[in-house]
């Protein structure tokens, strides 16, 4: 079977990364979390009080991250690294996730973000998830996958996951953040979050893992 790209985007919390997991691993392809990435440089701006709405601050300190992505030797999962902490965790939390749509939504970020994430899959062989795949990081993909799920599910699942950590987080603060998250992601400026027109649409509302996985796979079989 020949190597492809397989570009997965759409809402917050719709289990791209599940799906992207799994399908690198069924077809031993490279597996990137693009939106680690955008979480990892908003880590790095919290931390050191970069406010991102300067331009010229913006550019000073993307020259100080380095980012990049390392197996655990443990269970086999990708991590990512930001200045050679593993910060895979961290990246998860709250205080994350209420800043990064809005870091993600800079010029200069993103084009530093998509400019290692197109390096990655220069050799092809790699499953990327996201908001802008299919449309700007990769618009030759040969194959475009567009979740989407009810928001009540999507809310569901998501509090389920972070409720491990954080036991005092409410769910309307995850449905929120969820809601503000595609408001911004959708109507920024820069590569706003839209269907490529060459996607197909996955709609896992009532699919269960195994389900969505067989007929992603069936997809890449009829391709590749
Ligand atoms: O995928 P995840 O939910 O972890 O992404 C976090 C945030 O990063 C998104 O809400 C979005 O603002 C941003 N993002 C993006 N473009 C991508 C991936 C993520 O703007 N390709």
């Amino acid at each position: 079977m020949k190597q492809i790209i397989v570009a997965i985007d759409g809402w917050s919390s719709c289990g791209k990364s599940t799906l992207a997991k799994q399908m690198a691993k069924v077809l031993g392809y490279i597996y990137v979390d693009s939106g680690a990435m955008y979480r990892a440089i908003t880590l790095y701006f919290l931390r050191n009080h970069i406010d991102w709405t300067e331009k010229k601050e913006v550019k000073e300190a993307l020259k100080d991250i380095e980012l990049d992505f390392r197996t655990n030797d443990q269970n086999g999962t990708i991590e990512i690294y930001l200045n050679d902490e593993n910060v895979e965790y961290l990246i998860r939390d709250l205080i994350v996730a209420e800043k990064v749509s809005e870091v993600a939504a800079v010029k200069a970020v993103r084009e530093f973000a998509v400019a290692q994430q197109q390096k990655l899959g220069k050799k092809k062989g790699i499953v990327m998830d996201g908001r802008d795949i299919g449309t700007v990081v990769f618009p030759k993909a040969e194959l475009k996958l567009f979740m989407t799920a009810d928001n009540a599910v999507r809310v569901e699942r998501r509090f389920k996951e972070l409720v491990e950590k954080n036991p005092n987080i409410t769910i309307e603060e995850v449905a929120e953040n969820i809601q503000m998250r595609d408001y911004i992601d959708s109507n920024r400026e820069v590569s706003p979050l839209r269907q490529a027109k060459d996607a197909i649409v996955i709609d896992n509302t009532n699919l269960t893992q195994e389900e969505q996985l067989k007929k992603a796979l069936k997809l890449v079989k009829n391709i590749s």
